[in-house]
Order: structure tokens, then C-alpha cells, then sequence
């Protein structure tokens, strides 16, 4: 049957088979959420890009479009974004209809490997049906290589303020930004990072977007970074900047960026998300408002996405996400959560409330079938006497399990993989994930989703997520909570989920 490998995701993208990294081209338009991705069809490990294509309507369920981009004389095709050109200003358009354009990186293999350092260079293609079907624009590259080794990843959007297209760029250890009357010409604007926030590796696919602070009348800009390696609990993961965008140049707050050099518990600076599994995340154009973007990230971590032991395609995507302005006791922070249309793939629900000693006790209990489990806990403990850890555990039949836990002294949400099934075909995948727990004193409240080879962590503050893989040798039936050191209580819902494939 249709998607029943073991390892399988049930509930989130997938390509039917071969290689699979970035989500690439998000971009909502006449009712369909287009998501292209960087893709390989001749192998299971990554090799000449193409740009694979699916659609959906309701961000659940996903058709497969024939390949969007093939490599060309001038290159590979990279990652990079597509926008609606609604007024039509490139002039690509027929019939008073504006197309679709998608901006990417061409990378030229044979440039790089005779020891050119100019062989990253960004182009574009458009649609005039719809995305069904697309043409390299003629007079590729848009923006020619300066002499700089990376230089690629471009995201692009419209600035309203000062009328004009802007893109975001990752040059190897900052964003640089330029703008463009029509998307075929491009100035340079600024650039932004040189020596902040983490610097362990390369940055990588950049995302400028704008927020609306709830109840009040002002804009934030939110510039995410993804970086390789470097990432909090090691390899790939995406950092974040709040600040000012003036049309020419992104402003970090001062405030922000002096909590980011004040924090010491998980590296500085902030992530998107503190678990080994989501890189090279963006958000889609064209949908969210003001208040909310939407976003989804590759679920894999360099450090071992060409290992990870699945083999008629190799990786997913994270679960669609609402990107948010939030909170935290030190200042304003970019939250996340699952995107709202998940709650569609709820089966019934199923209440519980409990206290535990130091024994164990089972929250859930789902068939070996079952596609998926989504958790939802409120975790609570009297402050003078604080458990040291709790835990909450999916295990299978094997006694392999994968633990989930905040340890309250220490404020923190961990993730432990390292007996969650057979981890030797990479010495990186074993390690877990540690990140910052913002709760307040006494409490912790945390949405979980759980598929055939990943677990999504979100608090309900929106302050932390932690995505991680696992690959056990049998599904994970059982969910327990275990309390050391102290009494919990725990109450909450769980649901099985629904399949999106059939
Ligand atoms: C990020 C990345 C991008 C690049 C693409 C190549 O994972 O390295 O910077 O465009 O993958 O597949």
C-alpha cells in the first residue's frame, strides 16, 4: 500500500521516493499552497538539484506535480523562493495576468570543481499556468557571482513601504539584501551579521518577514538564518533576529540582541526550533497575515540526513507551522506552534488527568497501526518541591524509547533518542537536544506530535520547540509519564491522528 514503508511519515510531506533537503518556492496562490523542495531524482543521497513540486489545499493532504525545475546549462538549481508578480512588473506575464516567479540559485558544478570561486549565481523561472509548468527566463543569471563562494539562497518579497522587491541573500557568513523594481534587475541594499549571532558554520537560506505586535501598531521584522554547522545541539539549525527593516537596511533591537549575548544556557543566540531536525526552514508567500507567517522546515540535520536507514526516498518535512510575535520574561521573542489545520487529523478525544509518584504512569496507549499521536500536557508540581526531571516517554514493544522531558532546577526541555532504536548508521545521531524552558514556576504545558519517525515539541507559549527524528525497530505504542524526584501532576488530551495519504 501507498506510504506504508516502515518509517514512513503518515502525517507529514514526504517525497514518494529518492532524495530529498530544503523546502523550496513556498508560495500560496489562487487557493493552492504550491511547496517545491530541493530534490534529487536519481538517488537516495543528495546529488544535481532539481526542484520537485506538490500542492495542497488544506496543507494536509499533498498532490506530487511533475518536476518544477531542471538542471540547465547554467546549473544545478539551489534553493530559493517564488512569488506571485501580481502586478505584473517583470513583464513575464500574458493577458494582463502577472506570473509566478521563482528565484533561485543555479550552482555550477563544473565552475566549482575547476576551482572558480564564482560559481553561485541567482536566476529565475516563471509560470504561466498556474506553477504547472515553468520557463527559465532568458536572460539568466539576475544577479551574477561577485567573486564569492556561497552566495546563494534567495528569498524574496515585497516591500510594500517603499514599493520595491527585496531579497534576502545568505553570503557566506552574513545576509546581504538588494532590491529590484521588477525582479530581473537587482541593486545591493546592505548587508547584515558579520561576526553575530552563531557563527560555527555557514549561513544558509535566510527569511526576512514582518510582524504586527497584537494590540498594537507597530511592526517587528523577524530575519531567520539558517546556519550549517553550528546549530545549538550540534549540525544544522535556524537561528533568528528581531529588529527593523527600513527598506535598505535590517536594525537587530539592541534589546535583543543583548538578551542573545546575555544567554548562556543553550549557546546564543535564539532558535526556531532547538531540536536536531528542522534546517532550512522559510515561510510561504502570499499567506499568514499580520500577526502570523506561515512556515515549514526540512526535518533532517546534515550531520546524517544521507544516513538516516530509509530507502526508497530519504527525508520529510516538519509539520506547517504559525510563526508568531511572543512574549518571553526577557523580551520578545519569534514563537511558533502548529498550524491551526492540524486539528483536522484529530481522531476523538481522550482526557486524562493524573498524579505520579515515582512510578510510572501510562497517558496513552495506541495501535501498533495507528498513524500518529498528537499529546496534549499540562504538566504541574509544587515549586517547593520540584521533580528533578519528568519525562514522558513513547516506547514500543522492543523497550526501545524516546524521552521527552523537562527538568524544571534547570529550566529545560530535553529530547533523549539515544535508546530509541538502532542508531549506528551514524556516530550523530544518537545525541539528544537540549533547549530553554520559559514556562512559568510550577508548570509546563506541552503539545507533542508524534509519527512513525518523528517527534514535534511545542510550549504553548510558543517559546520553544524542539523537533526530533527516531527510526525504532517497531512503532512506539505506548505513552508513559515518569516523574523522579518529586510528584506531578499531569492532565491533558490526546488524540490519535488521521493518515494524509491514501
Ligand atoms: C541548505 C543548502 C542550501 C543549498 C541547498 C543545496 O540545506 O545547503 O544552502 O541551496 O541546500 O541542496
Amino acid at each position: 500500500a501507498y506510504y506504508q514503508e516502515p518509517y514512513r511519515p503518515q502525517f507529514h510531506f514526504s517525497p514518494d521516493s529518492m532524495w530529498m533537503n530544503d523546502p523550496n518556492g513556498m508560495v500560496f496562490h489562487n487557493g493552492a499552497y504550491h511547496l517545491f523542495y530541493q530534490y534529487y531524482p536519481d538517488s537516495n543521497v543528495w546529488g544535481p538539484m532539481h526542484w520537485g513540486h506538490a500542492i495542497s489545499q488544506d496543507l494536509l493532504s499533498w498532490e506530487h506535480l511533475p518536476i518544477g525545475l531542471y538542471p540547465d546549462s547554467l546549473g544545478w538549481i539551489f534553493s530559493g523562493s517564488a512569488v506571485h508578480d501580481a502586478n505584473n512588473t517583470s513583464g513575464l506575464g500574458q493577458n494582463g495576468k502577472g506570473p509566478l516567479i521563482a528565484i533561485f540559485t543555479h550552482h555550477n558544478d563544473p565552475l566549482a570543481k575547476a576551482g572558480s570561486d564564482a560559481f553561485q549565481y541567482q536566476s529565475l523561472a516563471y509560470s504561466l499556468d498556474e506553477g504547472q509548468s515553468w520557463s527559465k527566463y532568458a536572460g539568466n543569471p539576475v544577479l551574477p557571482n561577485p567573486g564569492i563562494k556561497d552566495f546563494r539562497d534567495p528569498k524574496v518579497f515585497w516591500h510594500q513601504p517603499s514599493e520595491q522587491w527585496v531579497m534576502a541573500l545568505a553570503v557566506q557568513d552574513r545576509i546581504q539584501f538588494y532590491s529590484s523594481p521588477n525582479l530581473l534587475q537587482w541593486a545591493y541594499l546592505s548587508e547584515f551579521g558579520q561576526g553575530l549571532g552563531a557563527q560555527g558554520g555557514v549561513w544558509e537560506c535566510p527569511d526576512l518577514i514582518s510582524l504586527d505586535l497584537p494590540g498594537k501598531d507597530s511592526t517587528v521584522w523577524a530575519l531567520l538564518v539558517s546556519i550549517n554547522p553550528g546549530g545549538p545541539n550540534g549540525g544544522s539549525a535556524t537561528q533568528y533576529f528581531l529588529g527593523d527593516f527600513d527598506g535598505t537596511t535590517f536594525s537587530p533591537f539592541p534589546q535583543f540582541m543583548a538578551a542573545v549575548a546575555a544567554d548562556t544556557l543553550s549557546g546564543n543566540p535564539y532558535w526556531i526550533d532547538y531540536g536536531r531536525d528542522n534546517y532550512a526552514g522559510v515561510t510561504w508567500s502570499g499567506a499568514g497575515n499580520r500577526q502570523e507567517r506561515l512556515f515549514m522546515g526540512w526535518m533532517s540535520n546534515w550531520d546524517y540526513a544521507q544516513q538516516v536507514p530509509t530507502q526508497r526516498w530519504r527525508s520529510a518535512m516538519t509539520l506547517p507551522r504559525a510563526l508568531f510575535l511572543a512574549e518571553s520574561p526577557d523580551g520578545l521573542r519569534l514563537g511558533s506552534r502548529p498550524a491551526d489545520a492540524l486539528q483536522h487529523l484529530r481522531q476523538q478525544a481522550q482526557r486524562f488527568a493524573l498524579e505520579t509518584g515515582e512510578e510510572p504512569l501510562s497517558l496513552a496507549a495506541i495501535p501498533s497501526a495507528a498513524p500518529g499521536l498528537e499529546l496534549d500536557i499540562r504538566l504541574s508540581w509544587d515549586t517547593a518541591q520540584p521533580p528533578a526531571q519528568v519525562i514522558i516517554r513513547a516506547e514500543n514493544e522492543a523497550g526501545e524509547h524516546f524521552d521527552i522531558g523537562v527538568a524544571p532546577n534547570e529550566a529545560l526541555l530535553f529530547a533523549d533518542r539515544s535508546n530509541a532504536g538502532p542508531n549506528g548508521f551514524s556516530e550523530q545521531f544518537a545525541r539528544g537536544a537540549k533547549a530553554p524552558l520559559l514556562s512559568a514556576p510550577g508548570e509546563a504545558r506541552l503539545r507533542l506530535f508524534y509519527d512513525r519517525a518523528s517527534c514535534e515539541a511545542f510550549t504553548t507559549d510558543g517559546l520553544t520547540a524542539m523537533t526530533n527524528l527516531f527510526f525504532p525497530s517497531q512503532p512506539f505504542t505506548s505513552f508513559r509519564i515518569l516523574a523522579q524526584g518529586g510528584r506531578v501532576k499531569a492532565e491533558g488530551e490526546f488524540w490519535e491522528l488521521s493518515r494524509i495519504w491514501d
